[in-house]
C-alpha cells in the first residue's frame, strides 16, 4: 500500500472509532474533527468569548465532570454565551455530537495528550519542591527551567583541562559539522540545524533527552543500538554523510559533549521534551497544495523559493536547505512524513514553535517531502526506483 493509501486508510480507522454508532451507515461518518474545525473551532481553539480551548485539560476539568449527556444538551441547545450548535443552523444533533466527542476524545485518560502533560507537570512540581528541601549531598533532582524541562549546564562550567577541551570539540562538532568533522559531514547540514541550540532545546530532539536511553532497542535496526549507533545513523541519513567509527576522535568528542550538557539525567527515564510531541491523524489527507501555500506564506522568506536555504560568506549555511541535493537524505527520520510534521509543528517557523496548526505542519510536510533528495544509503537502486511507500 502507497504511504497516502495508508493514511487514508487509518485516519477513516480513527474516525471510525472516534465517532462511534452512528457512524455506521454512511461511508464518510460525519466527521468530528471536520465539523469542529469548520464551525466550532473559531472559538474552541483560541479560547474566544471564554469558551473552553481544544484539548486544554484545566478549562475542561469541571465541565467533564457534569458528563457527556449535559455537554452534548449545552452545545445542541445552546448555553450562555455558546450558540445553539455553535450558530450552525445545518447542523444535526448527531452533527454535533461527533464534534463534542471529538474535541472531548484527547481529554479522555485513554489518550496521553494532556492527560499524560498534567501527570508530568504535577511530578514536576513535587520534585521542584523536593528540591528545594534538599540538603545538598542528600537528594539529587535534575536541574530544571522555568517551564519544568531539564536545563542543561553551560559551557562556561567547564574546566579549562583535557575533559574541557574534548567536550569543546564535541560541541564544535555539533553546530560546525561541516569544519569539525568535514570527512564524515555531508554537503550542507549541521547538527545543531535539527537538533536545535547545539541539542540543548527542549521538543527539538535534545541531547539530554537521548543520552540515557541508549543502549536501547530500534525498531529500525532491530537491535538495541548505543549512542554512537544512532549518532552514525545522523551522519549516515539525516546529514547525508558517512559514519565515523565509534572511537573515532569525531565520535568520542561527540559523546563526551553529549554527557555533559546531560548532567544530572537519569538513566533509563524518557525525559519530558525529548524528542518532540507527537502528532495526530487529523482525518484529512495531507495536502502538498495547501502545504504549498503555507511555505510560501511562513517559510519561503528564510527557506527561499526553491527549498534551497541561505548560504552564508564561509561557504556554509545561514539557513539550511529543505530540499535538494544539500539536505538529508531519503534514509533521515526528518523523510516520514509525521515525523517531518511533528518537527515542524514544534519548532517552526523558527522561534515560533507550536504556531502551526497540526493540520497544517501535515501539509507543509507533505509539501517539503515532495521534493528530491538523496536517494537513502540503504537502499538499491531497484528500491529507490520502484518502492512506492519509502
Ligand atoms: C461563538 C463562539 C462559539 C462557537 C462557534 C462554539 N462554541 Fe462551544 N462554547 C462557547 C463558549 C463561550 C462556551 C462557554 C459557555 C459558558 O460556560 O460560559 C462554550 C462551551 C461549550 C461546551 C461546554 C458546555 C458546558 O456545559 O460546559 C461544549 C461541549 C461546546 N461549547 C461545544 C461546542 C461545539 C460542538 C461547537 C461547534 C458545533 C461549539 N461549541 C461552537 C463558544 C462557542
Ligand atoms: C535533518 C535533521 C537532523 C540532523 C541534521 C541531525 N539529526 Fe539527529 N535526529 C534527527 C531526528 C529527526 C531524530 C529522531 C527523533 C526521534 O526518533 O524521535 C534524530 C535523532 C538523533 C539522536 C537520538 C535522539 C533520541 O532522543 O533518541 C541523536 C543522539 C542524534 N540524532 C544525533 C545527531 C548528530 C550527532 C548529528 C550530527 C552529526 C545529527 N543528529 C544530525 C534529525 C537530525
Ligand atoms: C525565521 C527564519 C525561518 C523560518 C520562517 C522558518 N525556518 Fe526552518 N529553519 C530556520 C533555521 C535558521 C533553521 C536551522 C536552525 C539552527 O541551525 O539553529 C531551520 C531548520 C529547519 C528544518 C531542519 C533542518 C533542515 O534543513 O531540514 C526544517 C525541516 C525546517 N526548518 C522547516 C521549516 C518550515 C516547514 C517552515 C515554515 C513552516 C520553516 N522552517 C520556517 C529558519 C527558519
Amino acid at each position: 500500500m502507497g504511504k497516502t493509501g495508508l493514511y487514508k486508510g487509518l485516519s477513516l480507522a480513527l474516525l471510525f472509532l472516534a465517532s462511534g454508532a452512528q457512524a455506521v451507515e454512511t461511508t464518510s461518518p460525519p466527521a468530528g474533527n471536520k465539523i469542529y474545525h469548520d464551525t466550532c473551532a473559531s472559538c474552541h481553539e483560541k479560547g474566544l468569548l471564554g469558551a473552553p480551548r481544544f484539548g486544554n485539560a484545566a478549562d475542561w476539568e469541571a465541565r467533564l465532570k457534569q458528563g457527556r449527556d449535559v455537554l452534548l444538551n449545552h452545545a445542541v441547545s445552546g448555553f450562555k454565551a455558546m450558540p445553539a450548535a455553535g450558530g450552525n443552523a445545518s447542523l444535526t444533533s448527531p452533527d454535533v455530537a461527533a464534534a463534542v466527542d471529538y474535541m472531548l476524545n484527547p481529554l479522555s485518560p485513554a489518550n496521553t495528550g494532556d492527560k499524560a502533560i498534567d501527570a508530568e507537570s504535577n511530578l514536576l512540581d513535587k520534585q521542584k519542591a523536593f528540591f528545594r528541601h534538599a540538603k545538598r549531598g542528600r537528594a539529587f533532582v535534575y536541574p530544571m527551567d522555568k517551564d519544568g524541562y531539564f536545563s542543561p549546564p553551560p559551557m562556561e562550567e567547564l574546566p579549562d583541562d583535557k575533559y574541557g577541551d574534548e567536550v569543546r570539540l564535541g560541541y564544535r562538532i555539533f553546530t560546525q559539522t561541516q569544519e569539525y568533522a568535514a570527512r564524515y559531514a555531508g554537503r550542507g547540514l549541521v547538527c545543531s540545524n535539527c537538533h536545535l541550540n547545539a541539542g540543548r532545546k527542549p521538543h527539538a530532539i535534545p541531547l539530554w533527552g537521548a543520552a540515557g536511553m541508549y543502549p536501547g532497542y530500534r525498531f529500525s535496526s532491530d537491535k538495541n543500538d548505543t549512542l554512537e549507533d544512532r549518532m552514525a545513523d545522523c551522519f549516515r541519513n539525516s546529514m547525508n554523510g558517512i559514519a565515523p567509527a565509534p572511537d573515532s576522535p569525531e565520535m568520542r568528542a561527540l559523546l563526551a559533549y553529549a554527557n555533559f550538557i546531560s548532567k544530572g539525567i537519569p538513566i533509563g527515564v524518557h525525559m519530558p521534551g525529548r524528542s518532540f510531541p507527537d502528532i495526530d491523524y487529523t482525518g484529512y489527507e495531507a495536502s502538498p497544495a495547501r502545504g504549498k501555500d503555507i511555505y510560501q506564506t511562513k517559510c519561503q522568506t528564510c527557506h527561499g523559493n526553491n527549498g534551497q536555504g541561505k548560504s552564508s560568506a564561509d561557504g556554509g549555511y545561514e539557513i539550511p536547505p529543505l530540499w535538494g541535493f544539500n539536505s538529508y537524505n531519503k534514509g533521515a527520520s526528518l523523510y516520514k512524513q509525521r515525523m517531518l510534521a511533528r518537527f515542524i509543528r514544534a519548532n517552526m517557523p523558527l522561534n515560533q514553535g507550536f504556531s502551526l496548526s497540526e493540520q497544517e505542519a501535515w501539509d507543509v510536510a507533505s509539501f517539503v517531502n515532495i521534493h528530491e533528495r538523496p536517494k537513502s544509503p540503504a537502499k538499491g537502486i531497484w528500491q529507490e526506483l520502484f518502492a512506492s511507500d519509502h
